[in-house]
Protein backbone atom coordinates (compact mmCIF):
# COMPACT_ATOMS: atom_id res chain seq x y z
CA UNK A 1 0.00 0.00 0.00
CA UNK A 2 1.48 3.44 -1.14
CA UNK A 3 1.85 5.76 2.07
CA UNK A 4 0.96 9.11 -0.20
CA UNK A 5 -1.49 9.07 -2.86
CA UNK A 6 -0.37 10.97 -5.93
CA UNK A 7 2.69 12.55 -7.40
CA UNK A 8 4.84 14.72 -5.95
CA UNK A 9 6.49 17.75 -8.01
CA UNK A 10 9.96 18.22 -7.21
CA UNK A 11 11.08 21.50 -7.63
CA UNK A 12 14.94 22.02 -7.38
CA UNK A 13 14.89 18.68 -8.14
CA UNK A 14 18.66 18.84 -9.66
CA UNK A 15 19.89 20.60 -6.82
CA UNK A 16 21.98 18.43 -3.44
CA UNK A 17 19.12 18.16 -1.43
CA UNK A 18 16.83 17.82 -4.62
CA UNK A 19 18.30 14.72 -5.96
CA UNK A 20 18.05 13.32 -2.72
CA UNK A 21 14.49 13.70 -2.36
CA UNK A 22 14.18 12.05 -5.30
CA UNK A 23 15.75 8.82 -4.51
CA UNK A 24 13.87 8.84 -0.94
CA UNK A 25 10.65 8.90 -2.97
CA UNK A 26 12.04 6.29 -5.13
CA UNK A 27 12.55 3.88 -2.26
CA UNK A 28 9.19 4.28 -0.79
CA UNK A 29 8.02 3.38 -4.56
CA UNK A 30 6.10 6.99 -4.56
CA UNK A 31 4.89 8.84 -7.92
CA UNK A 32 6.93 12.11 -8.68
CA UNK A 33 7.82 14.40 -11.27
CA UNK A 34 10.79 16.90 -11.45
CA UNK A 35 11.26 20.73 -11.71
CA UNK A 36 14.52 21.71 -13.14
CA UNK A 37 15.86 24.21 -14.89
CA UNK A 38 18.36 21.44 -16.67
CA UNK A 39 17.18 18.35 -18.76
CA UNK A 40 20.54 17.47 -19.22
CA UNK A 41 21.58 17.24 -15.30
CA UNK A 42 18.19 16.13 -14.46
CA UNK A 43 19.45 12.69 -17.06
CA UNK A 44 23.38 12.59 -15.93
CA UNK A 45 21.66 12.46 -12.50
CA UNK A 46 18.62 10.22 -12.64
CA UNK A 47 18.92 7.98 -15.67
CA UNK A 48 16.88 8.28 -19.32
CA UNK A 49 14.10 6.96 -17.14
CA UNK A 50 12.56 9.95 -15.99
CA UNK A 51 12.75 11.77 -19.46
CA UNK A 52 8.63 11.39 -18.92
CA UNK A 53 8.96 12.71 -15.21
CA UNK A 54 10.57 16.47 -16.36
CA UNK A 55 9.40 19.59 -16.68
CA UNK A 56 11.99 22.31 -17.43
CA UNK A 57 11.85 25.58 -16.48
CA UNK A 58 12.30 28.38 -13.83
CA UNK A 59 10.68 29.25 -10.25
CA UNK A 60 10.26 32.79 -11.94
CA UNK A 61 8.78 32.12 -14.81
CA UNK A 62 4.73 31.71 -13.97
CA UNK A 63 3.91 29.40 -17.27
CA UNK A 64 6.83 26.91 -16.56
CA UNK A 65 5.65 26.40 -13.35
CA UNK A 66 1.82 25.92 -14.35
CA UNK A 67 3.16 23.43 -16.57
CA UNK A 68 4.95 21.61 -13.93
CA UNK A 69 1.95 21.41 -11.77
CA UNK A 70 -0.21 19.96 -13.92
CA UNK A 71 1.86 17.02 -12.47
CA UNK A 72 1.07 17.76 -9.07
CA UNK A 73 -0.74 16.50 -5.80
CA UNK A 74 1.96 17.66 -3.50
CA UNK A 75 5.12 20.19 -3.51
CA UNK A 76 8.09 19.41 -2.10
CA UNK A 77 10.60 22.64 -3.17
CA UNK A 78 14.11 22.28 -2.59
CA UNK A 79 15.10 25.48 -4.43
CA UNK A 80 17.38 27.65 -3.40
CA UNK A 81 19.44 30.69 -4.52
CA UNK A 82 22.94 30.84 -5.15
CA UNK A 83 23.73 33.54 -2.49
CA UNK A 84 27.34 33.45 -3.48
CA UNK A 85 27.79 33.82 -7.04
CA UNK A 86 26.66 37.87 -8.00
CA UNK A 87 25.25 36.80 -11.48
CA UNK A 88 22.71 34.85 -10.06
CA UNK A 89 18.79 35.97 -9.42
CA UNK A 90 19.10 37.42 -5.29
CA UNK A 91 17.51 35.38 -2.85
CA UNK A 92 14.44 38.28 -2.96
CA UNK A 93 13.90 36.91 -6.42
CA UNK A 94 14.07 33.04 -5.75
CA UNK A 95 13.73 32.48 -2.23
CA UNK A 96 10.99 35.50 -1.67
CA UNK A 97 8.97 35.90 -4.83
CA UNK A 98 9.58 32.46 -6.32
CA UNK A 99 8.48 30.50 -3.55
CA UNK A 100 5.59 33.02 -3.08
CA UNK A 101 4.75 32.53 -7.03
CA UNK A 102 5.29 28.38 -6.73
CA UNK A 103 2.98 28.23 -4.08
CA UNK A 104 0.37 30.65 -4.83
CA UNK A 105 0.03 29.00 -8.20
CA UNK A 106 0.10 25.49 -6.69
CA UNK A 107 -2.59 25.90 -4.07
CA UNK A 108 -4.70 27.48 -7.19
CA UNK A 109 -4.28 24.47 -9.27
CA UNK A 110 -5.23 22.63 -6.36
CA UNK A 111 -2.25 20.89 -5.38
CA UNK A 112 -3.41 20.39 -1.37
CA UNK A 113 0.30 19.96 0.67
CA UNK A 114 3.31 21.83 0.20
CA UNK A 115 6.42 21.23 1.88
CA UNK A 116 8.91 23.96 2.20
CA UNK A 117 12.41 23.39 2.34
CA UNK A 118 13.63 26.71 4.61
CA UNK A 119 16.26 26.85 6.71
CA UNK A 120 17.48 27.35 10.55
CA UNK A 121 18.11 31.04 11.84
CA UNK A 122 15.59 32.47 9.46
CA UNK A 123 14.37 34.59 11.95
CA UNK A 124 17.24 36.13 13.46
CA UNK A 125 17.74 39.56 11.22
CA UNK A 126 21.42 39.92 12.60
CA UNK A 127 22.82 36.72 11.67
CA UNK A 128 25.98 36.89 8.89
CA UNK A 129 23.67 34.93 6.40
CA UNK A 130 21.56 37.87 6.43
CA UNK A 131 24.51 40.04 4.61
CA UNK A 132 24.08 37.51 1.69
CA UNK A 133 20.99 39.22 -0.02
CA UNK A 134 18.85 39.14 3.58
CA UNK A 135 18.86 34.99 2.08
CA UNK A 136 17.44 34.56 5.69
CA UNK A 137 14.86 36.80 5.78
CA UNK A 138 13.91 36.65 2.70
CA UNK A 139 13.54 33.01 3.32
CA UNK A 140 11.13 33.66 5.73
CA UNK A 141 8.52 35.86 4.00
CA UNK A 142 8.77 32.33 1.52
CA UNK A 143 7.46 30.41 4.35
CA UNK A 144 5.16 33.08 6.00
CA UNK A 145 2.94 33.21 2.57
CA UNK A 146 3.04 29.28 2.69
CA UNK A 147 1.89 29.15 6.10
CA UNK A 148 -0.96 31.77 5.03
CA UNK A 149 -1.82 30.16 1.99
CA UNK A 150 -1.68 26.19 2.67
CA UNK A 151 -3.33 26.98 6.16
CA UNK A 152 -6.91 26.94 5.18
CA UNK A 153 -9.32 24.19 5.29
CA UNK A 154 -8.21 21.04 3.39
CA UNK A 155 -4.75 22.00 2.35
CA UNK A 156 -1.44 21.43 4.45
CA UNK A 157 1.75 22.37 4.77
CA UNK A 158 5.52 21.69 6.59
CA UNK A 159 7.95 24.13 6.84
CA UNK A 160 11.46 22.51 7.40
CA UNK A 161 14.25 24.55 8.75
CA UNK A 162 17.97 22.78 8.47
CA UNK A 163 20.88 23.34 9.53
CA UNK A 164 24.04 23.56 8.16
CA UNK A 165 23.79 20.81 4.97
CA UNK A 166 26.48 18.18 5.08
CA UNK A 167 26.96 15.33 2.51
CA UNK A 168 26.60 11.32 3.74
CA UNK A 169 23.92 9.19 3.58
CA UNK A 170 20.81 8.73 4.86
CA UNK A 171 19.71 6.09 8.65
CA UNK A 172 22.89 6.98 10.52
CA UNK A 173 22.23 9.81 12.63
CA UNK A 174 19.77 10.37 15.72
CA UNK A 175 17.98 13.42 14.78
CA UNK A 176 17.17 16.83 17.36
CA UNK A 177 13.58 18.59 16.06
CA UNK A 178 12.41 21.93 17.43
CA UNK A 179 9.94 24.77 17.09
CA UNK A 180 10.41 28.50 17.92
CA UNK A 181 13.91 28.48 16.03
CA UNK A 182 15.51 28.39 19.42
CA UNK A 183 18.52 25.94 18.02
CA UNK A 184 21.86 28.06 18.11
CA UNK A 185 23.69 25.73 15.38
CA UNK A 186 23.52 22.07 13.90
CA UNK A 187 24.31 20.05 10.88
CA UNK A 188 22.54 17.49 8.82
CA UNK A 189 22.60 15.15 6.07
CA UNK A 190 21.00 16.37 2.69
CA UNK A 191 19.66 12.75 2.63
CA UNK A 192 18.13 12.36 6.34
CA UNK A 193 16.79 16.00 5.51
CA UNK A 194 15.64 14.64 2.25
CA UNK A 195 13.78 11.55 4.05
CA UNK A 196 12.25 13.85 6.99
CA UNK A 197 10.53 15.72 3.59
CA UNK A 198 9.53 12.14 1.99
CA UNK A 199 7.87 11.12 5.27
CA UNK A 200 6.34 15.06 5.40
CA UNK A 201 3.56 14.17 2.55
CA UNK A 202 1.88 11.37 4.91
CA UNK A 203 3.01 11.74 8.59
CA UNK A 204 0.03 13.41 10.81
CA UNK A 205 2.16 15.08 12.70
CA UNK A 206 3.78 16.89 10.28
CA UNK A 207 0.73 18.37 9.34
CA UNK A 208 0.48 22.12 9.10
CA UNK A 209 3.98 22.50 11.22
CA UNK A 210 7.14 24.82 11.06
CA UNK A 211 10.39 23.03 12.22
CA UNK A 212 13.93 23.03 13.10
CA UNK A 213 15.98 19.79 12.44
CA UNK A 214 19.69 18.82 12.95
CA UNK A 215 21.58 15.24 13.78
CA UNK A 216 22.66 13.96 17.09
CA UNK A 217 25.04 11.02 17.51
CA UNK A 218 25.93 8.63 14.76
CA UNK A 219 23.39 5.85 15.20
CA UNK A 220 21.79 3.36 12.77
CA UNK A 221 18.33 4.49 11.91
CA UNK A 222 15.28 1.37 10.40
CA UNK A 223 12.89 4.53 10.18
CA UNK A 224 13.05 8.01 10.89
CA UNK A 225 9.30 8.76 11.50
CA UNK A 226 10.09 8.84 15.61
CA UNK A 227 11.76 12.31 15.32
CA UNK A 228 8.06 13.46 14.31
CA UNK A 229 6.31 12.23 18.07
CA UNK A 230 8.87 14.41 19.59
CA UNK A 231 8.06 17.99 18.13
CA UNK A 232 4.91 17.59 19.91
CA UNK A 233 5.91 16.31 23.28
N1 LIG B 1 23.58 24.93 2.16
C1 LIG B 1 23.22 24.91 3.44
O1 LIG B 1 24.00 24.62 4.35
C2 LIG B 1 21.79 25.20 3.78
C3 LIG B 1 21.42 25.32 5.12
C4 LIG B 1 20.06 25.51 5.43
C5 LIG B 1 19.11 25.60 4.43
N2 LIG B 1 19.52 25.50 3.12
C6 LIG B 1 18.46 25.54 2.08
O2 LIG B 1 18.17 24.20 1.72
C7 LIG B 1 17.72 24.15 0.36
C8 LIG B 1 18.55 23.12 -0.40
O3 LIG B 1 19.91 23.50 -0.33
P1 LIG B 1 21.03 22.77 -1.24
O4 LIG B 1 22.35 23.25 -0.73
O5 LIG B 1 20.76 21.32 -1.32
O6 LIG B 1 20.68 23.46 -2.63
P2 LIG B 1 21.50 23.50 -4.00
O7 LIG B 1 22.30 22.27 -4.20
O8 LIG B 1 22.20 24.83 -4.09
O9 LIG B 1 20.27 23.49 -5.04
C9 LIG B 1 19.46 24.59 -5.24
C10 LIG B 1 18.47 24.22 -6.31
O10 LIG B 1 17.69 25.40 -6.65
C11 LIG B 1 17.58 25.43 -8.06
N3 LIG B 1 17.30 26.79 -8.53
C12 LIG B 1 17.99 27.93 -8.27
N4 LIG B 1 17.42 28.96 -8.92
C13 LIG B 1 16.34 28.45 -9.59
C14 LIG B 1 15.35 29.01 -10.44
N5 LIG B 1 15.35 30.30 -10.77
N6 LIG B 1 14.38 28.19 -10.93
C15 LIG B 1 14.38 26.86 -10.64
N7 LIG B 1 15.30 26.27 -9.85
C16 LIG B 1 16.26 27.07 -9.33
C17 LIG B 1 18.92 24.93 -8.57
O11 LIG B 1 18.82 24.53 -9.91
P3 LIG B 1 20.09 23.91 -10.71
O12 LIG B 1 20.17 22.46 -10.27
O13 LIG B 1 19.73 24.08 -12.12
O14 LIG B 1 21.29 24.71 -10.27
C18 LIG B 1 19.13 23.74 -7.62
O15 LIG B 1 18.43 22.62 -8.11
C19 LIG B 1 17.86 25.57 -0.18
O16 LIG B 1 16.61 26.24 -0.04
C20 LIG B 1 18.87 26.20 0.76
O17 LIG B 1 18.75 27.59 0.84
C21 LIG B 1 20.82 25.30 2.78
Amino acid sequence: MKSFKGTVLVAGATGRTGAWIIKRLQSHHLDYHLFVRTGKKALELFGPEIIDKLTIGSIENPQEIIAALHHADAVICAIGGNVTDPSSAPPSAIDRDGVIRLATLAKAQGVKKFILISSLAVTRENHPLNKYGQVLTMKLEGENEVRKLFSDQGFSYTILRPGGLIEGPPLQHSLIFDTGDKIETGSIPRSDLAEIAVLSLFTPEAHNITFELIMGEPANQSSLIKFFKKITD
